[in-house]
């Protein structure tokens, strides 16, 4: 039996940088999949997890393996909510906005907005001219959308800019610096207060045939308080903005840098929901989800002691050659990529899959049919990071556009 205090025991652990993850983890991964598969990284004081079973078994062991804590971050910036909570907690705050989030309820309720603002964002574009989509185009559109979802005013985008440009630092603090706590709890403030006011609004109509007219207009019992209503409207939002521009940007960059697939979803832009499925699996934009261990626990020859971090490495499992084989290759015809962990699993698996999945597919097809040519600038970078994982930024130009109107 190993445990963390068993130093020597991991030596690939002891040696791998943060620095050199975040450059590129993909390499680091296979090595531990093959030698260390749980592993104790010295130098982030956590456990990896890589092989895809051991993935999935702990994340669907809530019981033993908790995303409460008392040093979660993202319990210190939003308070209690579904992603700091398990059990019959967890199940209060899920269950009522789960079916706001299906496949069918997304498609009949918001998929032609998402196309109309993924157009719209897309006019501004010039021909021949070096567009940075991050910023232009793959920032903007899951904000939009999240307002879309929530009933609120599009000219509240630059306030939900602002709150979770603060929110995404905060998640980052890990060296508690005040001033950025300060300005989360500001934001977190100012965020409620907005939520309070639009909640309002939807009570004094009394529908409850929308997100927010459903948990507002809840009957008796079954309704979360107001409080318990915009923190988890808070994670909600949260969780959909980085994740959905990361899903974006990935999914692009896969298409441009392989010529082929190019040309058949250019052909048949369908197919660009399996760009959107393989690139979730090749390059997850959240490469892992974190637990903490309850109580002393054994997995196969490890003894995870209570109070450790398991890092479950799903940008890892994702890559797993039992499953996947040739892994590392970009292929949108694989039969199980459906298999992929890119959305994690178990009691936490992403609420708002669906919803990411339409926008960057939608995105996908809006880009490819606006900026006919499109083309990667020289040297774009790369998808990079071990945690959230997309690139920096995605140069690109298109010679022509599609005559709009
Ligand atoms: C490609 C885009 C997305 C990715 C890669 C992604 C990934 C994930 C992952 C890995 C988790 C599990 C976290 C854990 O177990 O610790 C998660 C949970 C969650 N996601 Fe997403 N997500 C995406 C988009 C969205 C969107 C669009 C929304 C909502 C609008 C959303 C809302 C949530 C929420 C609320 C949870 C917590 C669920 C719970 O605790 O029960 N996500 N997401």
């Amino acid at each position: 039996m190993r445990t963390k205090a068993d130093r020597k025991a991991f030596p690939i652990g002891a040696t791998i940088r943060a620095e050199a993850l975040a450059r590129d983890p993909y390499p680091w991964y296979a090595q531990l999949r093959s030698r260390e598969p749980i592993s104790w990284i010295e130098e982030l004081g956590m456990w990896y997890v890589t092989r895809y079973e051991d993935v999935r078994t702990i994340l669907m062991d809530d019981r033993r393996f908790t995303t409460v804590s008392e040093n979660s971050l993202i319990f210190d910036t939003f308070g209690a909510q579904m992603l700091t909570s398990e059990g019959a907690e967890h199940e209060r705050y899920r269950r009522p906005v789960q079916p706001y989030f299906g496949a069918g309820y997304i498609r009949k309720t918001f998929e032609a907005a998402i196309e109309t603002n993924a157009r719209e964002l897309a006019v501004d574009f010039a021909a021949g001219e070096v567009i940075e989509l991050r910023s232009a185009f793959a920032a903007r559109l899951p904000v939009l959308t999240i307002l879309n979802v929530f009933g609120m005013p599009r000219e509240a985008e630059a306030h939900f800019r602002k709150w979770y440009d603060s929110f995404e630092a905060a998640l980052a603090n890990f060296i508690g610096a005040q001033e950025v706590r300060r300005a989360a709890r500001t934001n977190v403030e100012q965020c409620h207060e907005y939520f309070a006011q639009i909640m309002r609004e939807f009570a004094g109509r009394g529908e409850r045939d929308s997100l927010l007219g459903a948990l507002v207009n809840a009957p008796g019992n079954a309704r979360l308080g107001d409080e318990e209503i915009r923190r988890n409207l808070l994670i909600i939002f949260f969780g959909g903005i980085s994740t959905v521009e990361a899903v974006i940007l990935n999914s692009l960059w896969a298409l441009l840098t392989h010529a082929d697939t190019l040309s058949r979803v250019r052909a048949d832009p369908t197919l660009a929901a399996k760009v959107v499925e393989e690139t979730m699996r090749w390059h997850s934009p959240v490469q892992s989800a974190t637990r903490h261990v309850v109580e002393t626990t054994v997995h196969g020859d490890i003894e995870f002691a209570a109070g450790d971090t398991v890092n479950c490495m799903l940008g890892s499992a994702n890559r797993d050659e039992t499953l996947f084989p040739d892994p590392d290759r970009f292929d949108i015809d694989r039969a199980n990529v459906q298999r992929h962990l890119g959305f994690a699993t178990g009691s936490h698996s992403c609420l708002g899959f669906n919803l990411a999945k339409a926008q960057a597919r939608i995105a996908l097809q809006v880009l490819l049919s606006e900026l006919p040519g499109l083309e990667l600038m020289p040297n774009a970078a790369a998808p990079e990071g071990y945690e959230f994982h997309q690139p920096r930024a995605l140069q690109i130009r298109a010679p022509v556009l599609r005559c709009r109107r």
